[in-house]
């Protein structure tokens, strides 16, 4: 069978990689994918961008492939689902309707009131001045972010009310997040540390994906500006036996059964992106409509069940008859950046090294694409090195030997990856 998957980042890469180890594969097809797809076996790319919904049908059924698996959060909440199943061609992911979940920040705050799922307190705003009036009560920090996708940087923590005035005039008066600031959501400030807990679901039934913690901070001890994300390591042992069923007990099982009770079936990835405070409650931060990058490349080595029965038992709605197993071996994945990101950042820069993958020990592309057989960097997370080890600290010692074996102009990654489950 032929595969086709929608993305461009190291997510996608990790996938088509897990994907393409399935004996039932002949091709994976990724679009626009990366020089790491464009190059591995099994697979290659096709020029349609993630955007271009009409185009990735056309090229899905030109292709005739099996199924399509989106990576990214804007074709799901664009619609891509409705238009493939419309047209008959399975698609995993959530409808445009279900993918609210992530595309609207206010549609989630309401829908977690509205099913008793614990989160920050809230209020929405589409006016500042009543926002203003709403800060004048707040204590500090206070979080201010744009209800719509903003690419991982509609959230800004204020320190004081200054900031925070700022905050709200940015997003709702200077428009700075465009149309995805139109409205903002005011929460709570929570404290503790953050999990990744991702569900797969087809409609009805879910099944768990192995726990991760993602570091977001550019800088090490989680300091400096918020990135889409600079390594991550699976499992996450902030996530206890007990802490785990808290979050399927209150928070994935009145998710799924909340969206059903207002009419929406839930198909696709569900990630809660969770605060587990010191007395190990746990509280939605936000939601996902798909997988998290880079929890994924950590996730993908550890998953040891064929990725495609999988995806075939949700678009089948038959969830309740797989499981899914996980290597006992912890996994962790260091990203490595352009000098500047997540600001200004060259591109363009030239990749040598050790760059081929294993079962053990895997160089994930996020941002680079092939020109005439060299490999270049054309974004600020360029690789994704994630290791498997015995325990996490070995993981961890694999993974940054092989970024020494791995170099570009001033490549940048933080050294402290797995710090809170080693410290621990
Ligand atoms: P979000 O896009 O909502 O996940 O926010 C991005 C990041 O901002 C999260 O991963 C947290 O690190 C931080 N954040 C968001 N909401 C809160 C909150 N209520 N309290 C503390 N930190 C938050
Ligand atoms: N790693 C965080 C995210 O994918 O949203």
């Amino acid at each position: 069978m032929k595969v086709l998957i929608v993305g461009s980042g190291g997510r996608e890469h990790a996938l088509a990689w897990k994907v393409a180890q399935s004996g039932r594969v002949e091709q994976v097809i990724v679009a626009p994918g990366n020089g790491g797809t464009a190059t591995m076996r099994k697979c290659r790319n096709a020029n349609v961008q993630v955007d271009d919904i009409y185009g990735l049908l056309q090229l899905a059924e030109r292709e005739d492939v099996s199924f399509t698996l989106i990576g990214p959060e804007a074709p799901l909440v664009d619609g891509i689902v409705d238009r493939f199943e419309a047209a008959d061609m399975p698609c995993f992911g959530p409808s445009a309707e279900a993918a609210q979940l992530e595309g609207s920040k206010a549609f989630a705050k309401h829908f977690m009131q509205r099913h008793g799922i614990p989160t920050a307190n809230w209020a929405e705003f589409e006016q500042t001045a009543p926002a203003l009036d709403y800060l004048a009560s707040q204590s500090y920090p206070v979080v201010i972010k744009a209800s719509g996708l903003a690419a991982g940087k509609g959230v800004i923590i204020a320190e004081n009310p200054q900031q925070a005035e700022q905050a709200v005039r940015s997003m709702l008066e200077d428009r700075d997040y465009g149309s995805a600031g139109t409205a903002i959501v005011i929460e709570e400030y929570l404290s503790g540390e953050e999990a990744s807990f991702i569900v797969m679901a087809d409609g009805t039934e879910f099944i768990e994906f192995a726990t991760s913690q993602d570091h977001k901070r550019a800088l090490d001890g989680d300091r400096g500006p918020n990135t889409g994300g600079m390594g991550a390591y699976s499992p996450a042992p902030v996530v206890t036996p007990r802490v785990r069923q808290q979050v399927l007990e209150q928070v994935i099982k009145p998710t799924l059964e909340g969206m059903r009770t207002d009419g929406i079936s839930y198909t696709g990835f569900l990630y809660a992106g969770l605060m587990i405070d010191d007395q190990g409650h746990a509280k939605v931060l936000e939601y996902n409509c798909r997988l998290g990058d880079p929890e994924t490349q950590p996730l993908m080595l550890r998953l040891q069940t064929d990725l495609v029965d999988l995806i075939e038992a949700a678009l089948q709605h038959r969830l309740a008859s797989v499981h899914a197993n996980w290597h006992n071996k912890p996994a962790l994945g260091v990203v490595m950046t352009a000098a500047g990101y997540p600001d200004k950042y060259p591109k363009g820069l030239t990749i040598s090294g050790k760059l081929h993958s294993t079962l053990e020990c895997a160089v994930f592309h996020s941002g680079t694409r092939l020109v005439a057989g060299e490999l270049l960097s054309s974004g600020g997370r360029v690789l994704c090195v994630t290791a498997l080890g015995h325990d996490l600290q070995q993981a961890r010692d694999q993974a940054y030997q092989r970024i020494n074996e791995i170099s570009f102009d001033h490549a940048c990654y933080r050294t402290d990856i797995g710090h809170r489950a080693l410290s621990g």
